[in-house]
């Protein structure tokens, strides 16, 4: 099939590791289930997908450009409704037996994965499942070269420690979007500390977990005060954000 798209939803498209994830976790579904909510369903690829398994799929999109375009592809599949609305302004009724939701990004700080589905599965279903089920977070000591917040895509650094993971998020569970916790990371190197790498992986089900792809997830790299280290010395430091309030709100020290 071919979608129209604006060119940051063709980068997505183009991203098959991240589609064939989606398209597995989605097969696992018997044709003729009731009802799916798609949020955020950008050019309307997983709905696409959900079409041949759900009796109906009622997909939201907050950006009008990109609706129209969703709208255009999904207009001969008479059991998908494309709606225009921001997810936590939409007035839901009907609860489903599942709800997908790929807005990801790296520790869930600059998407609003985490208040869209606070607000949306009070209509999901007593049994009903979320696609992705939910995310694993580790954290690395390193030398990065940048002194900002930055997503790692070819940029050089240099890993001073084992990967730890320090959270472990469900999204069935109410999560409280105001993330901060304390970590003891032992260094296995000598070197200059000046930055964390957070790496995010995707619980798509039980059985699929996709590690960091080029659109979906790739590691963010935090600075922190510069400081020598040496190898297998303890560093204490606190990471701090809001989940869906943007890279802004990391806020990183040492304890
Ligand atoms: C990462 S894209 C994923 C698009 C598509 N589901 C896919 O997998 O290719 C996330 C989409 O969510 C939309 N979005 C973000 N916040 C939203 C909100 N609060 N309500 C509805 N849509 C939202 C964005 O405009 C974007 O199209």
């Amino acid at each position: 099939m071919k979608f129209k798209t604006t060119p940051y939803h063709h980068d997505l498209l183009k991203d098959h590791d991240r589609l064939a994830v989606f398209y597995q976790a989605i097969q696992e579904y018997d044709s003729g289930t009731d009802l799916a909510y798609d949020l955020g369903c950008g050019s309307g690829v997983l709905s696409y997908f959900l079409s041949s398994k759900f009796k109906e799929i009622k997909s939201l999109e907050i950006d009008r450009k990109t609706f129209n375009c969703a709208r255009e592809n999904l207009a001969d599949f008479d059991n998908v409704e494309v709606i225009n609305s921001d997810v936590l302004d939409y007035n839901f009724t009907k609860k489903a037996d599942l709800i997908v939701c790929e807005m990801l990004d790296t520790a869930l700080v600059d998407e609003e994965e985490i208040p869209v589905l606070n607000h949306a599965k009070k209509f999901l279903k007593e049994d009903g499942i979320i696609i992705p089920q939910g995310v694993i977070n580790t954290v690395e000591l390193a030398n990065i070269e940048r002194d900002y917040v930055h997503w790692d895509e070819g940029v050089k650094y240099e890993i001073l420690s084992d990967e730890v993971v320090y959270s472990e998020l469900n999204f069935l569970q109410d999560i409280n979007p105001e993330f901060k916790i304390s970590l003891n990371l032992q260094a296995k190197k000598e070197g200059i500390l000046n930055g964390l790498k957070i790496t995010t992986y995707t619980k798509l089900t039980d059985d699929i977990i996709a590690g960091p792809l080029p659109m979906l997830n790739p590691p963010l790299l935090i600075p922190l005060e510069e400081k020598k280290i040496k190898v297998n010395e303890f560093i204490n430091v606190e990471i701090k954000y809001i989940m869906g309030n943007g890279i802004e709100s990391i806020e990183t020290k040492y304890l």
